[in-house]
Order: C-alpha cells, then sequence, then structure tokens
C-alpha cells in the first residue's frame, strides 16, 4: 500500500512525508522534486518555458509510473488533484491523505518561497483563496483529512497514522461483511 499526501501549496505535503516515510519505514518520493530532477529543470522553469500544461503532462505520466508502485509514501505537487484520473490510479494501491489548511495559513508559509510559479500574481493571497475555493471539493475526495493548523509535522504524522488505521479497519470489515452477504445470497 501507499500513502499519497495531497492538499495546497503550503500544505507541508513534503516535510510530512519525509517524517513518514521514515517513521514507518517505506520508501519517500516528492513529484516535484522527481520531476525537476529528471527534466534538470526548476518547477518555474517548466512552467515560464514550456507552459503548465506540459507540466500536467509530465506529472500525469509520473503518477501512472508511481501507482503501480508499493510501499511509498508519495508528496504530490498541490495541482495533481484536477486530473481525476490521477486519483483514480492512486486510489488502485494508496490511500489518500489531504493535508488541510486555511489558504490565508497556506500564504504565510510560502510566501518568502519565490518557486511558486502559480503565486506570481499582483495579489498572491487572493489567488492561493482563489484556488483554494476552486479545488476545495478535489482535495475532499480522498481517504482521510488532516487538519495541520498549528500541530507539528510529528503531530500531522502521528494524527495520519491513527486515521489510516481505522480507514484500513473500517475498510476491511465493511468487505468482510460484504462477502458475508455474498455468501448469503448463494
Ligand atoms: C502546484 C503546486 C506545486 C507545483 C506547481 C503547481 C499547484 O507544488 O507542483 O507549482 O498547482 O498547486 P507544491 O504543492 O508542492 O507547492
Amino acid at each position: 500500500m501507499n500513502i499519497v499526501l495531497t492538499g495546497m501549496m503550503g500544505a507541508g505535503k513534503s516535510e510530512v512525508a519525509r517524517l513518514l516515510s521514515s517513521k514507518l519505514k517505506m520508501n519517500f518520493i516528492d513529484m516535484d522534486s522527481h520531476i525537476e530532477r529528471t527534466t534538470k529543470r526548476s518547477i518555474n522553469e517548466i512552467f515560464e518555458k514550456l507552459g503548465e500544461a506540459e507540466f500536467r503532462r509530465i506529472e500525469r505520466n509520473l503518477v501512472k509510473c508511481l501507482a503501480v508502485t508499493d510501499n511509498f509514501v508519495i508528496s504530490t505537487g498541490g495541482g495533481v488533484v484536477l486530473n481525476k484520473k490521477n486519483i483514480e490510479d492512486f486510489r488502485k494501491n494508496g490511500r489518500i491523505v489531504y493535508l488541510k489548511a486555511a489558504p490565508e495559513v497556506l500564504y504565510e508559509r510560502v510566501r518568502n518561497d519565490s518557486n511558486r510559479p502559480l503565486l506570481k500574481v499582483d495579489d498572491p493571497l487572493f489567488e492561493m483563496k482563489r484556488i483554494y475555493k476552486n479545488r476545495k471539493k478535489f482535495y475532499e475526495d480522498c481517504d482521510v483529512i488532516v487538519d495541520t493548523a498549528g500541530k507539528s509535522p510529528e503531530a500531522v504524522c502521528d494524527e495520519i497514522i491513527s486515521k489510516i488505521e481505522s480507514f484500513v479497519a473500517t475498510s476491511a470489515q465493511e468487505a468482510k461483511k460484504l462477502r458475508g452477504n455474498e455468501r448469503l445470497k448463494r
């Protein structure tokens, strides 16, 4: 099973994913860093020189590869949820965890970071709020939600582990019940 972290820019996906992978002795991959390494371009450069559509195509191809792996904690880029197929693919062998925070909190975390091409606009806080509003429903289509505001990466990790444990236990119970129903029908 993989654990897939989603959420907006500034949600803390990379840091939490790295910590989670070491706690759970799983492999770790940060999708944006992987894309930067393989294309030998920064995310900014990809957006500027090749355009967002090309970035999404590269991102989509990487999702297809990762969806058939196992035992990975995957830190996604914030826009991965925009393509429904990405989440469908990740679901085949992954639990989807949404790291949530209010746009104001997210903005405070990334305001001094220049490697966020989507925030290179006149009013980045307004843009953050706009993106958040548009994507909320996509992020919420997940297995587990963890609110990150005011929590340390350690605390977020612990909450993810306990929520995934109960999610997996509930799914196992439901699967057992369904199998039981199946037998009764025969
Ligand atoms: C994006 C988020 C970024 C990166 C790219 C696009 C987005 O990743 O993939 O700039 O659409 O929200 P982070 O979420 O790691 O900042």
